[in-house]
């Protein structure tokens, strides 16, 4: 079976789109919250749960992660970029796994898979902290021959093929050349013993497609199951793209 993590992301940047300065993330007028969400989408059947705590806090916040790491019953993945603060503080917190991500203050969210090859030394750093700590590193990585190989070099346990370009390209002439690229990299990664993870623009309809690349171990899931639960609520979300991850 392939194991759903939920992106609960947006449910902080609802709630930061009107409450941003109220100081507070939760309480009094305060809402929604990402936390009480997470705790209905493990009862939904969610495996884990992501967030970003990004730098600039554009959505979750110190708080969130905080009241998180103590209340799910599940796993807790932080997606992280590769700096002192957010290897403090995930240090401090203990999730389950960290994922480390590129950012940049310019994106809508995160745009492409981080380049090990050019940040190895940070990357390294981070990753050695995290084993010592007993927390699984994911590295949000395209499916490039060499980034693949070098997460094993630097002994992380997870890689999280970055799909967003298979995403974007779905409609188009692309497409099949993507899910190849998909399918070669996550066969070289199992290959290589890394545990095989995939994230990023994958929906209720590309999700038939993406959940046959070979070797998957969970799919993080954000936008698509938040926006469906505008209709449907998020359990309900949750279930059926549960259902079509593994149906
Ligand atoms: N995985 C990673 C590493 C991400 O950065 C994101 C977006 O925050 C996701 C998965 C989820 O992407 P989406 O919201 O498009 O499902």
């Amino acid at each position: 079976m392939i194991l759903l993590g939920v992106n609960i992301d947006h449910c902080a940047t609802l709630r930061q789109a009107r409450y941003r300065q109220a100081g507070a993330t939760v309480g009094g007028n305060v809402e929604p919250d990402p936390v009480a969400l997470a705790q209905l989408c493990e009862r939904a059947g969610a495996d884990g749960i992501t967030i970003h705590l990004r730098e600039d806090r554009r959505h979750i916040q110190d708080r969130d992660l905080e009241r998180l790491c103590e209340a799910a019953a599940t796993r807790v993945n932080l997606e992280m970029a590769c700096t002192p603060e957010m290897t403090a503080l995930a240090l401090r917190l203990k999730p389950h796994s960290v994922c480390l991500v590129p950012e940049s203050r310019e994106e809508v969210t995160t745009e492409g898979g981080l380049d090990v090859v050019k940040f190895r030394d940070k990357v390294a750093r981070v990753t050695d902290a995290m084993n010592a700590a007993g927390i699984k590193t994911s590295l949000f990585i395209d499916a490039d021959e060499h980034q693949i190989d070098l997460a094993k070099k630097l002994h992380a346990p997870w890689i999280e093929l970055h799909t967003g370009a298979y995403a974007n390209a779905y409609h188009g002439p692309a497409r099949a050349d993507e899910f190849k690229r998909l399918c070669v990299g996550a066969t070289q990664a199992h290959a290589l013993g890394l545990v095989v993870n995939a994230g990023h623009g994958i929906n209720y309809v590309n999700v038939a497609e993406v959940r046959t690349i070979p070797h998957l171990h969970e799919l993080n899931i954000g936008h698509s199951i938040i926006s469906r639960a505008l209709f449907t609520g998020i359990e309900e979300a949750v279930r059926e793209m549960k259902t079509r991850m593994n149906s």
